[in-house]
């Protein structure tokens, strides 16, 4: 990371409350200190943001992942932008590495909202001028937004660790559902052309139920007695990943390894990953991983220096 000082600093970095730990690597990476925020949450929980920093014609970054809670973390992020914004702040960037609601992007049944499109237009209207997000649930998702938006992905960094480890050999690549095909195609790509495969996965869209049903695998042929890398973009309740697993382990499968992106683990998702036949988890920091959801088969890989790459190119 590269950044000269004395000719070009005109930049500020804050955080929201959702992902602390992310902002300061980030800011270490530009090598900035965070900047300050007040946030007061008053006794029925609705909160009060002030700047307290001067940003008057500054670029500011805000870091501000929104899952869980996803609507108290929509709500700050709105706040906090308004905050800049009003204080004078010539443009605001949002970190969002995970952006809440996506996987509500459009109309399944008739009769539903388009959430991601209602928030998108909040924080559009708050006065937000750039967002960087991260592997995104679908490519389309991009679209949905009037302003500039930088779609990263944490597949380079997926491949970098997979090599590392050294998981390539006898081994196949699956994604959990055909939504997951293109990045798995991508990751192969990265890894000179890997075999892989894919698992049909049906949602009951009332109750969000999922069953694995069978493993569509022409490109990579049996998965008997090869290892396997399960691609994800997120986990919520673990099911997708643990279900899909124990499919997998009655084909014969010998070692599972998983990568995924976004860690939300919801309900009792961490206890039936440690229980699954899964040998290794590995995510990303887009979301805080809280001590209490850290367990042994985890591995939290960090995005911070890929964001503050992405930052500097538009400063
Ligand atoms: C769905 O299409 C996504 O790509 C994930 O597979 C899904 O959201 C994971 O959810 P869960 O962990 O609750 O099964």
């Amino acid at each position: 990371m590269s950044i000269v000082w004395g000719t070009i600093t005109f930049m500020k970095i804050f955080s929201g409350t959702a992902n602390i730990a992310l902002a300061k690597k980030i800011a270490e990476s530009l090598n900035i200190e965070l900047s300050q925020l007040e946030i007061h949450v008053f006794p029925d929980q609705e909160k009060r943001i002030r700047v307290v920093d001067v940003v008057l014609e500054e670029h500011c970054v805000v870091v501000q992942p929104t899952a869980t809670p996803a609507d108290q973390n929509y709500m700050e992020l709105f706040f906090i932008v308004d905050a800049l914004k009003r204080s004078g702040a010539k443009a605001v960037t949002v970190v969002m590495p995970y952006l809440g609601y996506q996987r509500q992007d459009h109309i399944f049944r008739d009769g539903e909202a388009v959430s991601l499109e209602v928030v998108v237009k909040a924080l559009e209207a708050s006065g937000a001028s750039r967002v960087i997000a991260l592997d995104l649930h679908s490519i389309k998702i991009a679209e949905i937004f009037n302003v500039a938006i930088s779609h990263l992905s944490a597949l380079p960094l997926f491949a970098r660790q997979i090599q590392k480890e050294n998981l390539i050999k006898n081994a196949v690549l699956i994604s959990p559902d055909m939504g997951g095909i293109r990045r798995i195609k991508i990751l192969s790509e990265l890894l000179g052309n890997m075999p892989y495969g894919c698992l049909v996965k049906d949602r009951d869209l009332v109750t969000g139920g999922i069953e694995i049903k069978e493993l569509e695998i022409e490109e990579a042929g049996s998965v008997k007695n090869k290892d396997v890398i399960m691609v994800d973009d997120m986990i919520s309740s673990g099911g997708t990943i643990v279900k899909g697993a124990e499919l997998l382990k009655s084909k014969g499968t010998r070692n599972i390894y998983v990568f995924v992106t976004h860690p939300i683990f919801s309900q009792n998702a961490t206890v039936i990953l440690q229980e699954s036949p899964v040998e290794k988890i590995f995510v990303t920091d887009s979301v805080l991983v809280t001590a209490d959801k850290k367990f042994p088969k985890l591995e939290i890989l960090s995005i911070a220096s890929m964001i503050a790459e992405e930052i500097n190119k538009n400063r």
